[in-house]
This record gives structure tokens, C-alpha cells and sequence, in this order.
């Protein structure tokens, strides 16, 4: 019998505390049609989320008031049945929950102060986390109540790295110069930082997990950017550390790492990390990563958000070349980067029917 129509039937309440999907290719299994949800799955492309959007001019104050943010979590799953959701939040809600400035400004995405120097990490404030969390984790709690059993909720940071992108560029950057420029100019300096972000994503990671988050996913955008010892430095140990941490806390919790255009770094990645699945970005051949992760860690992507936005045979073909690419391991659906604004809701209903009935 069909491993989905098997779910699909049971419901809810026969669904008891079996895992869904998602979990269960985490755990390695070789679920056929693959579980499938979307980065950046809830966000403006939806009418449903502008509307909200449009009550709360303040991204950060969306973030941090759990009935709204528990609203747009829940408008995709509403709309498109995913196996997934993702928590409403922002990979910068940690440097701000620290103490660090954080605005998002129309147009021109985030802006933060420039962290430059060793007092610029002494500022960072630890003990602001846990009281500055909580309308988050608040979240968590509130929408893992409205889920169905079998719909898994992922919780999720910025790496260490990427996140610290945004501080020492203060903003978003094309090329990351200036963050590179530390890492090798001030090793010390820039290994500090990376270590405060790297405490703080275990301690906000595992209160996600706590509040109810069935996995996480750590969001490295700007991984591809490093040489591959800094890569090792940067990357690879930072998440090894989160991984062992939260595995220490939640024996058999399952971490989604996703080292965008990381190339053939991912093969070590997936095998140093202890990561349960690793995403793959649009430029990667699902065949060759195949061949460089091990089949017990489950591949996560990768048709590019721009064939969404076509829709039709461009995006039905790609699908399929990934399906088929993957077919017979551990597989979640999903984009190689996150939707973008531009994307018609019907494309996204149409690639949902196509996966399921792959
Ligand atoms: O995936 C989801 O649906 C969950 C929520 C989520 C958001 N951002 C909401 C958001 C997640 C997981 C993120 C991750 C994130 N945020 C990343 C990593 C993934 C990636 O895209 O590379 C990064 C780098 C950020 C930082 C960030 N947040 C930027 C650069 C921007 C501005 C650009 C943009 O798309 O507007 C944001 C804002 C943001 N985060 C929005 C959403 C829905 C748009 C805010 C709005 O409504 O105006």
C-alpha cells in the first residue's frame, strides 16, 4: 500500500502520536511521494499574509505577538496542506533578543548596527534572551496546539555565520567583504563572535524545541562565500557544537542544516556535522549530492524559486528531473532558496498536487 494514503486515511486522531512525514524521513526513511513544504512558505506572495502584514507595519512587532504570528504560520498549511510548518520568526530575531539594534526598513531589508570590534561583542547580552524569546516560543507552543499530529513544526535560526554576516555588514551585502575581511584580518575577534552566536543559538534552538518545534532548521545563506578552511572553521564546527548540544538535551531530535552554495563542501558538511538532512540549493545537482552524502542523511530541496514563479512545463519538468534524481532515498521537497514575493499562489497549489501524485 502507499505510504501516504496510508497517512492520508488514518486522520488525526488514528494519526496518534505517530510521526509525520517530515519526521519520518529525517529518521532516513525513503518516503514515497516525498513530504514536501517551502522555504519562505508563509510571507507576501500570500493575499492572506499582506493582510496582516498591512496591520503590522513593524516586522519585528509581527515576530513577537504570538496571535499574529501564529496566524501567518498557519495560512499556508491552511491553503496548500503542507507537511510542514515553519515557525513564523526572522534568522535576525536572535541578534535583536540579544540586545542588538534590528530594523527592517521598506525597500532596503534589514539594517543593523556594524559590529566591528570586541565591545561590540561584550554588548551582546545573554540574559536579555530568555525574556525577549518568549512571544516566540509563545508561538511555537500556540501553533504546534492548531496542527494536525502529522504536520511536523520546524523551528529554526541563522547559522552562526550568516548571522553574523548581517552584524558585521550591518544589513544585507552582495559580496560579504567586510565579514570576510574579519575572519581572516582578526581571527580572534571574529572567532569570539562566532562563539557567543553559537551558545545563543543552542540556548534559543532548544527552548524552540521545548516550547514544542519537532525539528530544526538552520538557515547558513551565506556559507558558499567562505574558502573551504574557513568554511571548516566557520561552518562545519559551529554546527557540529549546535548539533551536539541540542542532541545531549533532546536525544533524537533531528537538525535540518542548509549551507547554501556550499558546492562539494556539503559532502563533509553532511558527514561532520551530525545533521539529519541537508538542503541543497538550486545550483546543485541532486545526483551528484547523492553521490557525496551519505544515504542516511536526507536531501532537502532544490527546484529554484524562479521556476515557481513560471509555473507550467518549465516548472513541471524540473520537478520531475528532482523527483527522479531522488527517488529511493531520503527525500524532502522543497525550493532551493525561499519563495519570492512574486510567485502566483496557484503556482505553489499546482507543484504541491504534482509532488503528491508523483
Ligand atoms: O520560511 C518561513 O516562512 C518562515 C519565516 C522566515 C522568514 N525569514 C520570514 C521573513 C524565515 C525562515 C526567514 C529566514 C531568513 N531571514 C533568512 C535565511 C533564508 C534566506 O532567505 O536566505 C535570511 C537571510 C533572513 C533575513 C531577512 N529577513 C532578509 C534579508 C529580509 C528582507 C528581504 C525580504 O525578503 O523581505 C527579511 C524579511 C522577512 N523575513 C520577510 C519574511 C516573510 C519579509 C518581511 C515583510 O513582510 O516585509
Amino acid at each position: 500500500m502507499n505510504e501516504r494514503r496510508q497517512d492520508e486515511t488514518a486522520g488525526p486522531s488514528a494519526t496518534g502520536d505517530r510521526p509525520g512525514l517530515l519526521l519520518r524521513v529525517l529518521a532516513g526513511e525513503a518516503v514515497w511521494p516525498p513530504p514536501v513544504w517551502l522555504m519562505r512558505q508563509a510571507g507576501r506572495y500570500l493575499p492572506e499574509y499582506r493582510a496582516v502584514r498591512a496591520q503590522s507595519p513593524d516586522f519585528v512587532g509581527l515576530c513577537t505577538t504570538p496571535e499574529l504570528a501564529t496566524e501567518v504560520t498557519l495560512q499556508p498549511i491552511r491553503r496548500y496542506g503542507f507537511d510542514a510548518a515553519i515557525l513564523f520568526s526572522d534568522i535576525l530575531m536572535l541578534p535583536w533578543a540579544l540586545g542588538h539594534g534590528l530594523a527592517f526598513r521598506e525597500g532596503e531589508g534589514p539594517v543593523l548596527p556594524r559590529l566591528r570590534d570586541q565591545a561590540g561583542i561584550e554588548a551582546l547580552d545573554r540574559n536579555r534572551l530568555a525574556g525577549a524569546i518568549a512571544p516566540i516560543l509563545e508561538t511555537v507552543e500556540r501553533v504546534r496546539a492548531a496542527l494536525d499530529p502529522a504536520t511536523a513544526l520546524i523551528g529554526f535560526a541563522g547559522s552562526p555565520f550568516t548571522v553574523a554576516c548581517y552584524m558585521v555588514e550591518g544589513g544585507g551585502s552582495k559580496d560579504h567583504a567586510a565579514t570576510r575581511a574579519m575572519a581572516y584580518g582578526q581571527p580572534a575577534l571574529f572567532a569570539a563572535l562566532i562563539a557567543v552566536l553559537t551558545e545563543a543559538s543552542i540556548d534559543y534552538l532548544a527552548a524552540q524545541i521545548a516550547a514544542g518545534a519537532d525539528c530544526v532548521m538552520l538557515f547558513d545563506s551565506w556559507a558558499g562565500v567562505l574558502s573551504p578552511a574557513q568554511f571548516r572553521a566557520h561552518v562545519i564546527a559551529p554546527t557540529r557544537q549546535i548539533v551536539a548540544a541540542l542532541s545531549t538535551r533532546f536525544p533524537g531530535v533531528k537538525v535540518i542544516g542548509f549551507p547554501r552554495l556550499s558546492g562539494t563542501l556539503l559532502g563533509e558538511y553532511a558527514a561532520m556535522t551530525g545533521v539529519a538532512a541537508v538542503g541543497m540549493d538550486s545550483a546543485s545537482d541532486p545526483v551528484v549530492l547523492a553521490g557525496l552524502v551519505s544515504p542516511k542523511v536526507a536531501l532537502q530541496g532544490n527546484l529554484d524559486p524562479q521556476a515557481l514563479v513560471a509555473g507550467g512545463s518549465a516548472m513541471e519538468s524540473e520537478a520531475h528531473a528532482i523527483l527522479g534524481a531522488l527517488r529511493g532515498r531520503p527525500h524532502v521537497f522543497n525550493l532551493g532558496h525561499g519563495i519570492v514575493p512574486e510567485t502566483p499562489p496557484a503556482h505553489v497549489e499546482a507543484l504541491v498536487k504534482l509532488v503528491r501524485a508523483a
